[in-house]
């Protein structure tokens, strides 16, 4: 049997792709690059953004045409979407299987089932607020740890969820209403999966979570956490997104300067820089307290990384409350921000309550004016780089072709990111994907560092 899988979103999201994919390797079926050869469309979806949701729609309007053809294929949505709009994605006479986050380890014997049968399925949780069962979280944490090291991630990497769900309800999202609520895994859980990953020639690991610096459990913090971790022998790298500038621990910072394993990076968004703003969104602190945390990062991890995420146009953003952001961003100097235009999500208060009363013209309008300020900065950060060695972590072979590429015709070129996450380009052998090299950078863009292995 073959399968044919796609995945949308983040990096949650990733991470449930490859424990999918193992699953059904493990349970016996193939993969197939090709959709019209494939015996099932498995389609792990993201409902953070209307666009995200807009193109699993239109794959399945592609399916439709295909099932045309060949009616037995059967298509299961799973993740995110397929929690937010349950039934009613079964009337859509393409999808066969919809099925929860919190089902995927249901999956492969849903697929089976409906190969054989030729049925509909649904498996979603009800009442998705409602605390997990202590049955049905072990279910997930077993899930997780028979099927971890995936076999297409990048080299040497991996990720590891820590957290699951969100409490956090901003009003402009969806997670908390398609993710569940808030619950961290138990740390040796975690641990002896970090140590199989590590066994595994895992050499960095990525600790997820919705907002990864309010991981606790029992009296046990994340900042306890990287020190676990960190006792881990041949893990050489442990990254951590996503943070939420609240309650912010600063053993944290500590942590970065006490082991060398933690990354100085820092994936913080801060969503605006109006006050007003802010508390339309309901997150909990002002742009002021906002800074206080980076310069505190700063004071204790002088060289630390430090990148946002900004939606613009949220109800109500004025010329003024935009202003601010733009100053929020030249003051908080990121290497890089990811920068939104704001999407209504049905059932969220913003949704509910506040009219998208911004044009999509001045969202637009923003989104490049913001990116231009940011661009700028990152130019900046990023030149500071030339003539200095970095150490890179090597992702593979560069699927784009970069800047420098037009005098070297027949020399593979290698992606692979520092410590603090910069992407660095540059010439080497493929066969150095997943090993750590020191690259001197000889040129830079606002995107990328470029240099020569040294
Ligand atoms: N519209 C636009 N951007 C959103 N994000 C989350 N919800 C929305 C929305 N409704 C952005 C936030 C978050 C990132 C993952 O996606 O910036 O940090
Ligand atoms: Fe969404 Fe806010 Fe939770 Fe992040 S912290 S997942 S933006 S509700």
């Amino acid at each position: 049997m073959k399968v044919f899988l796609r995945s949308f979103g983040c990096q949650m999201n990733k991470l449930d792709t490859n424990l999918v994919a193992n699953s059904f390797l493990q349970a016996g079926f193939e993969f197939t690059e090709e959709i019209g050869e494939a015996d099932a469309v498995l389609i792990n979806t993201c409902s953070v953004r209307n666009h995200a949701e807009e193109r699993v729609l239109s794959l399945l309007g592609h399916l439709k045409h295909i099932k045309k053809t060949r009616p037995q294929i059967v298509v299961a949505v799973f993740g995110c979407m397929a929690q937010r709009l349950k039934e009613d994605l079964l009337s859509h006479e393409a999808v066969n299987i919809v099925c929860g986050p919190l089902q995927i380890p249901e999956l492969v014997s849903l697929v089976s089932k409906a190969i054989e049968k030729n049925t509909k399925l649904t498996a979603v949780s009800n009442d998705i607020r409602h605390k997990s069962l202590p049955e049905d979280s072990d279910r997930l944490d077993d899930f997780e740890y028979s099927y971890d090291s995936a076999e297409d991630n990048l080299p040497a990497q991996a990720y590891v969820r820590v957290m699951r769900g969100c409490d956090k309800f901003c009003s402009y999202c969806v997670v908390p209403y398609v993710r569940g609520p808030e619950a961290s895994r138990e740390p040796a859980k975690i641990i002896a999966q970090i140590k199989k990953l590590a066994d595994s020639g895992i050499k960095q690991v990525t600790l997820l979570g919705q907002t990864v610096n309010s991981y606790r459990y029992d009296n046990f913090t994340f900042a306890d956490l990287l020190y676990e971790v960190s006792k881990i022998n041949s893990i050489e790298w442990i990254k951590f997104v996503t943070c939420y500038p609240k309650n912010f621990d600063e053993r944290i910072f500590k942590a970065m300067v006490d082991l060398p394993t933690v990354c100085r990076y820092l994936h913080i968004p801060a969503q605006s820089g109006s006050d007003k703003i802010l508390k339309a969104m309901n997150r909990g602190y002002t742009c002021s307290q906002y800074l206080e945390i980076i310069d505190k990062a700063r004071e204790i991890v002088p060289d630390i990384a430090v990148a946002g995420d900004f939606i613009v146009g949220f109800p109500g953003e004025t010329d003024e409350d935009f202003q601010k952001t733009i100053e929020l961003v030249e003051k908080a100097q990121y290497k890089n921000c990811y920068i939104f235009k704001y999407s209504p999500r049905p059932g969220t208060r913003a949704d509910d309550k506040l009219a998208d009363d911004v044009p999509m013209e001045v969202k637009k309008q923003r989104n490049i004016e913001l990116l231009a300020v940011q661009e700028k900065i990152s130019a900046e950060l990023n030149k500071s780089f030339i003539g200095k060695t970095v150490k890179v972590l090597v992702e593979g072979a560069s699927k784009k072709a970069h800047l420098d590429k037009a005098d070297k015709e027949n020399v593979s070129q290698l992606i692979g990111r520092t410590a603090g996450d910069y992407i660095v380009v540059f010439d080497g052998s493929e066969n150095l994907a997943g090993q750590f090299v020191n690259v001197n950078i000889t040129k830079a863009s606002a995107l990328t560092l470029f240099g020569q292995i040294n």
